[in-house]
């Protein structure tokens, strides 16, 4: 997640963007960029590196600026370099952008401008919107705005400026947020609240689909249509850490609420608008290679693990292809077999786990083609891979992932489907039933979102209980594991996962009364057979919370509590039930007085053995 500053006042604007932009170094962040008006003509100075170096550097000029746009960006489309920073320019120089979020359709778009003798100096898809604005102007920013993104698709908050209009700034909102802050006699634009915070605490929150026109004595709101917007003032009385947090408790519940919107912005840019064909436009593999492959070995650490999990269920299911996962901690030490003909996928988040990376240099060694799936731009892992598929889940500050796991599971889905496409295992139109099924999970995400309340009651219920044991059949066995370590390490609560079937094998002697079972219920076609073995636990006493896809009457008779997610097809199970599951280890944490953000022993990235 990337961060938006705008001022426009009688400050020296520069020192007030850096001021703004520093409160957002929390994000993580690997560029920096402003653009400011020098006595009304359009500088733009920007580095991959950090704020202070452009401050430095800035110090050193000569220069006068009471407006003017900031950013630091957090590499997604394209590596962090400098020309990838924002704020982005057009072809003329005459007007300036920076933009949070992703779009979706900035191939296509930029093509068209191609032909249309526009020259285009980064990877970005944000620089399409410069070349977009430069294409609509006639006299009026705002309107020019409004016309540059009636062709575009995806998600964007973004704040423009130019040498033609010298005091306005003009912003626009998508499914990312910007908000506005009132000073006397100046404005502020930013993302997020914290960089706001040293200026002023009344601020208007902008809406979806409104524009905002700031001129030095007049903030103007308008929506979609162009009708005006009467907004009324917020004033924010958080501190700076809760801000910080987008005024949850803790950056778990912040990063856990989003999750839809991170799965959106992939979903938006990586189906076909068709549905019926997957863009993993970062990969080079070639149809021929994804052919070639005679088997796929997922490795990884932890929760990156449990994703590989569901990736093989989905692999071998739709691409009909062998995949076997392994802990990377073990694989490096196991001599495996492996040949050039094996894909070896690596999935870590932080793309720096030490296990992760030895067991990458092993399949190297083996003559492997490597495929990282990482949240990180340039971490290690991406640098010793042959391809690499970004998650774009923005930083995760808690130690516990939530985000992040569902964005590699995400990109687990797609591969399956690309990788099935490829291979002739799938249809178009099998792809596209599945991949309209996919572009409905941030709204079920939503729903389950909704409902936290009966989570918190739930582990209410169950809080004072040690030991937990989760179940599931299929896909909600991998899912399971992951519900089990959640509450592990946030809540320092011993709990297992079983395949189900596994339980009568020795377990089930661990079954007594009130001990609870967390039951996954998702996968139809194994429901029965899930609760026959449920009936098993609750025949020795045990107390079964059910985690269900919708109603479901055999659920509902045989479990104590019963969590319904939104009725959905079985397939998708796993990146619904996970919410859940979060939701659940966050309030167990909680209600047992557990650093949640910060469990014990633990730390984000493990980068020794
Ligand atoms: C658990 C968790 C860890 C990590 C594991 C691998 O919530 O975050 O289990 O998943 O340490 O880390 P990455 O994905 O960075 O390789």
């Amino acid at each position: 997640m990337s961060g938006i500053v705008g001022y426009l006042g009688t400050k020296d604007a520069v020192s007030v963007l850096f001021e703004g932009l520093k409160t957002l170094e929390y994000h993580g962040y690997d560029s920096v960029g402003v653009a400011f008006l020098n006595d009304a003509a359009l500088r733009v100075y920007k580095k991959a590196d950090k704020i202070a170096v452009l401050e430095d550097e800035l110090n050193s000029i000569e220069y006068h600026s009471q407006i003017g746009i900031g950013h630091i960006r957090l590499a997604t489309h394209g590596s962090p370099v400098d020309v990838n920073a924002h704020p982005h320019s057009d072809c003329t120089g005459k007007f300036a952008v920076v933009h949070n979020g992703i779009i979706e359709n900035s191939h296509e778009l930029r093509s068209q401008l191609e032909r249309k003798g526009h020259h285009f100096v980064s990877d970005t898809d944000s620089e399409v919107l410069a070349h977009l604005v430069e294409d609509a102007y006639e006299g009026d920013l705002l309107a020019a705005l409004r016309k540059a993104l009636e062709p575009v698709r995806g998600s964007y908050a973004l704040v423009l400026i130019s040498e033609y209009q010298p005091d306005c700034l003009v912003a626009a909102r998508k499914n990312n947020p910007i908000i506005v802050g009132l000073g006397e006699g100046e404005y502020f634009l930013a993302s997020d609240l914290p960089a706001l915070l040293p200026f002023t605490r009344d601020v208007y929150f902008i809406d979806e689909g409104e524009f905002v026109e700031i001129t030095p004595n007049n903030v103007q709101v308008i929506d979609s249509d162009g009708n005006p917007v009467a907004k009324e003032v917020f004033h924010v009385d958080w501190d700076v850490s809760v801000a910080e947090r987008g005024g949850y408790p803790h950056f778990m519940l912040k990063e856990i609420h989003e999750q839809p919107q991170i799965l959106r912005n992939t979903l938006g840019s990586r189906i076909k608008p068709s549905g019926d064909d997957i863009i993993l436009n970062d990969i080079k593999l070639t149809p021929d290679e994804i052919r070639s492959f005679s088997k796929i070995v997922i490795t990884a650490c932890g929760t990156s693990y449990h994703a590989g999990l569901v990736g093989k269920h989905l692999l071998e299911k739709w691409a009909r292809i062998p995949v076997e996962v392994e802990l990377a901690s073990e694989f490096r030490y196991r001599d495996p077999l492996l040949d050039p003909s094996t894909l070896v996928i690596v999935i870590s988040q932080s793309g720096e786990t030490s296990d992760t990376l030895a067991a990458l240099k092993e399949a190297r060694e083996k003559g492997c083609r490597i495929l990282a799936i990482t949240n990180v731009v340039d971490s290690t892992i991406t640098r010793e891979s042959d391809e690499v598929i970004y998650t774009w889940a923005g930083q995760e500050i808690s130690i516990a992932s939530t985000k992040a796991y569902t964005a590699q599971l995400l990109v687990m889905y797609l591969l399956a489907l690309l990788f099935a496409k490829e291979r002739g295992t799938m249809t178009q139109d099998e792809i596209a039933v599945i991949t309209s099924a996919l572009q409905q999970v941030p709204g079920w995400i939503e729903e389950i979102l909704e409902q936290e309340e009966s989570l918190r009651e739930i582990a209410g219920h169950y809080h004072n209980c040690n030991d937990f044991f989760y179940l599931g059949r299929g896909l909600d066995y991998a899912v399971a594991m992951e519900g089990a370590l959640k509450l592990k390490e946030t809540s320092y609560v011993h709990a297992e996962a079983y395949a189900a079937g596994e339980l009568k094998h020795g377990p089930l002697a661990l079954i007594t009364e009130g001990v609870p079972v967390v039951a996954l219920a998702t996968q139809e076609d194994l429901l029965e057979k899930l609760v026959s073995n449920v009936r098993g636990v609750k025949t020795r006493g045990g107390a079964v919370v059910g985690v269900s896809l919708g109603q479901s009457d055999l659920v509902d008779e045989t479990c104590d509590h019963v969590f319904r997610l939104p009725k959905a097809p079985s397939f998708v199970g796993p990146l619904l039930s996970v919410v859940a599951l979060q939701l659940f280890a966050y309030y167990m944490s909680c209600a047992r007085g557990c650093d949640v953000d910060m469990p014990r022993n633990l730390t984000k990235s493990v980068t020794v053995e």
